[in-house]
């Protein structure tokens, strides 16, 4: 038994997708999240940035003395996996369970992989999913602009501008065939009712937040660390100002979290 808090970062708002799924799972877990607002996105920067900002997130998390972190963003799970390997607390990324459930989920071996620029240029997921079974057809797109729509909430299903970006990007990806699709960056379940409609209902849609959630769930069982009577406390950190990332998340999560967030400057980790 543990009742230290999860610890979750992203480089916004995209890790929320875990949160949603961790506290579907465990509702009594404290959680403690961070979100890099003033430095939002990662997946357009180079190496060194990502592993620099991503030592940094797991540095503030550790301060807080969290029992387990999650990296809750596809591109530091992609292109910092050097910096994690060396936490000393149990951790999870997104990519290798995600790809675990793709794997799974495909009947016609076909499989799509959305995520960011550097996430794509990094073959995390081709090769997760290659490793996973060497048969399966991959076919990647960076779909760049669709974290600054997320962070600027234009996430609703009718959004007319998510829309056309949505089209623009996946209809291609359409016509290859695949039957199922990786939201690699933990961002795109926030828009996943336009993806959906884009791809169309015969396409399985595997969202990395979710996936990461199930296996830190798994991997806190089997360790005997759950916590026992916490009250599912929340937690929320953020680089910049807090309102609009207040604003989205209670979009996404369907609950205000306005008095739990609290503005830290991520420089000094
Ligand atoms: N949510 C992130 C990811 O999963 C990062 C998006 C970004 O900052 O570019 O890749």
């Amino acid at each position: 038994m543990d009742n230290r808090a999860i610890g979750v970062f992203d480089s916004g708002l995209g890790g929320l997708t875990v949160v949603r799924k961790l506290r579907e799972l465990l509702e009594d877990e404290n959680i403690i999240y961070f979100g890099d607002t003033g430095r939002v996105p990662y997946g357009t920067k180079g190496t060194d940035t990502i592993c620099r900002y991503t030592g940094q997130d797991e540095a503030f998390l550790l301060s807080k003395d969290v029992k387990m972190i999650i990296v809750a963003c596809g591109t530091a799970s992609s292109v910092a996996k050097s910096v994690t390997e060396k936490l000393s607390v149990p951790n999870v990324s997104v990519v290798q369970p995600t790809a675990k459930a793709a794997a799974a989920a495909t009947r016609n071996g076909k499989i799509g992989v959305i995520g960011t620029e550097a996430t794509v240029k990094s073959g995390s997921f081709k090769k997760a999913l290659l490793s996973e079974n060497k048969d399966l057809e991959i076919f990647s797109t960076a779909c760049s602009l669709f974290v600054p729509l997320v962070e600027a909430g234009w996430v609703k299903d009718d959004d007319e501008v998510t829309v056309k970006a949505a089209e623009r990007y996946l209809l291609p990806l359409k016509q290859k065939g695949i039957d199922t699709l990786i939201l690699g960056c933990t961002h795109f379940p926030i828009i996943s009712g336009i993806i959906q409609r884009v791809m169309g209902d015969e396409v399985t849609l595997i969202s990395s937040g979710e996936e990461a959630a199930k296996a830190a769930a798994e991997l806190l069982e089997q360790r005997g660390m759950l916590c026992e009577g916490n009250l599912g406390k929340e937690e929320y950190f953020v680089s910049d100002d807090i309102p609009s990332f207040a604003k989205t998340a209670e979009i996404f999560l369907g609950r205000s979290i306005n008095d739990s967030v609290e503005k830290i400057n991520i420089e000094e980790y």
